[in-house]
């Protein structure tokens, strides 16, 4: 409750210029954050100073400006480490985005460690981006994707993903906070119970990494992966972290300049990591700029913005609520701020459209996750997302919205 009271919204939203403008002649009500968030104002400045002053290639040249951006680069994989709370900035690996560092374990770890026969645990609420690589893996290897339900409220059913785990278990990949849904996994019982029967524990941390403590000791992950955009940092890069044993052991995925140690035409030889798994020039200002949003993020304190987000969530979820012929589709007593929900024979495009018209941001249709929208017998849904920048009074213009299309189309 402190944290709630003494986070100062306004002088935050202060920091992001595009919450200024307005749409459609309207101010702009920004609730698409689980796409993708806004960029506070040191994010783009420091993308800007990269280029005016520090640009330079990485990990190469003798000469200043390289040992400089070098040196910045570096400092962002620290920045990662430290945000995840993971042991070693060696197990940092910079990546396009979630999807990518997904992508990226299937491949090496996968193609590696996963044979015919072995099984790979998902949940029902998956994000596309963590079933499809496992799907493409499983169809390469001969292993089986293996489905956590989840019950109608959209909270897995523990009991039923833990008689899933056995001997032929390789594998579970979670999400941490769905999406779509909202809900918040039990990642560290979750990972307990993968580690019982000797499998790892890989968490798509898309949607928790920018709005939850993550600490991935105390979850018990094994990989955990994010992405840049989503967490006020810029589009393009993303961090994947990995145990160290894990990613030693794994051969390398893109070959070309950096990840080498050695190349002859009769063979080569890899460096060691994170630079095994970063062939070619990396995205070297973006990758500063994530690191520079960390520190932003930290500096408002990640528990202060999961306490005062939840406390949105909670005002949001209850103005919703009382309107009539509204349903959320959602309702886990743990999640954080997403807010998805159908109208009573009004179209979610319809709707969107209608808000749009007021300024007003939200995603409609499946969210990159088709099979939430299937168990839950919708052919889309109406998704509100909040961030730390948003206000009562943005989840009141929402409201109003919603009454509106409800006029327009009821
Ligand atoms: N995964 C992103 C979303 O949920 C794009 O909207």
């Amino acid at each position: 409750m402190n944290a709630v009271r003494t986070f100062d919204v306004a002088r935050v939203r202060a920091d992001f210029p595009i919450l200024k403008r307005e749409v459609h002649g309207k101010p702009l009500v920004y609730l698409d954050n689980a796409a993708s968030a806004q960029k506070p104002q040191v994010v783009i400045d420091a993308i800007r100073r990269v280029y005016e002053h520090e640009y330079s290639n990485v990990h190469r040249a003798a000469h200043e400006l390289s040992a400089g951006a070098t040196e910045k680069f570096e400092q962002a994989r620290r920045a990662v480490q430290g945000f995840l709370n993971a042991p070693e900035d060696r197990e940092v690996i910079f990546v396009r985005g979630t999807t990518e560092g997904i992508n990226l374990v299937a491949q090496t770890w996968g193609r590696a460690n996963i044979k015919a026969g072995d099984e790979i645990v998902v949940t029902a609420m998956e994000h596309h981006s963590n079933i499809v690589p496992w799907q493409m893996l499983c169809a390469e290897t001969g292993a089986k994707l293996r489905v956590a339900p989840m019950d109608d409220t959209g909270t897995l059913i523990f009991d039923e993903y833990a008689k899933l785990l056995n001997e032929h278990t390789k594998l579970v990949a979670a999400v941490h906070i769905s999406n779509a849904l909202g809900t918040i996994n039990p990642i560290k019982r979750m990972a307990e119970a993968a580690h019982k029967v000797g499998a790892i524990m890989l968490v798509d941390g898309a949607q928790a990494a920018p709005h939850t403590r993550v600490d991935v000791n105390e979850l018990g992950a094994d990989f955990y992966a994010f992405s840049g955009h989503k967490a006020f940092g810029p589009s393009g890069i993303g961090a994947l972290w990995g145990r160290a044993e894990l990613l030693e052991a794994m051969p390398p995925w893109q070959g070309g300049g950096e990840m080498i140690k050695s190349v002859k035409f009769e063979g080569s030889t890899w460096a060691a990591i994170p630079h095994k798994f970063e062939a070619g020039t990396p995205n070297i200002a973006d990758t500063i700029a994530l690191g520079t949003a960390i520190e932003y993020l930290t500096e408002l304190g990640m528990q202060n913005i999961e306490a005062y987000e939840h406390e949105l969530l909670k005002y949001a979820t209850e103005q919703v609520s009382a309107i009539e012929g509204l349903r959320i589709i959602g309702t886990s007593a743990d999640k954080a701020g997403v807010l998805a929900f159908v109208l009573d024979g009004i179209h979610a495009a319809d709707a969107g459209m209608i808000l749009d018209q007021q300024g007003i941001a939200v995603r409609v249709g499946q969210h990159c996750a088709e099979p939430v929208c299937d168990f839950f017998n919708q052919p889309a849904t109406i998704r509100a997302s909040l961030a730390f920048y948003n206000t009562r009074e943005e989840v009141d213009a929402l409201v109003n919205g919603i009454q509106k299309v409800k006029e327009l189309f009821a």
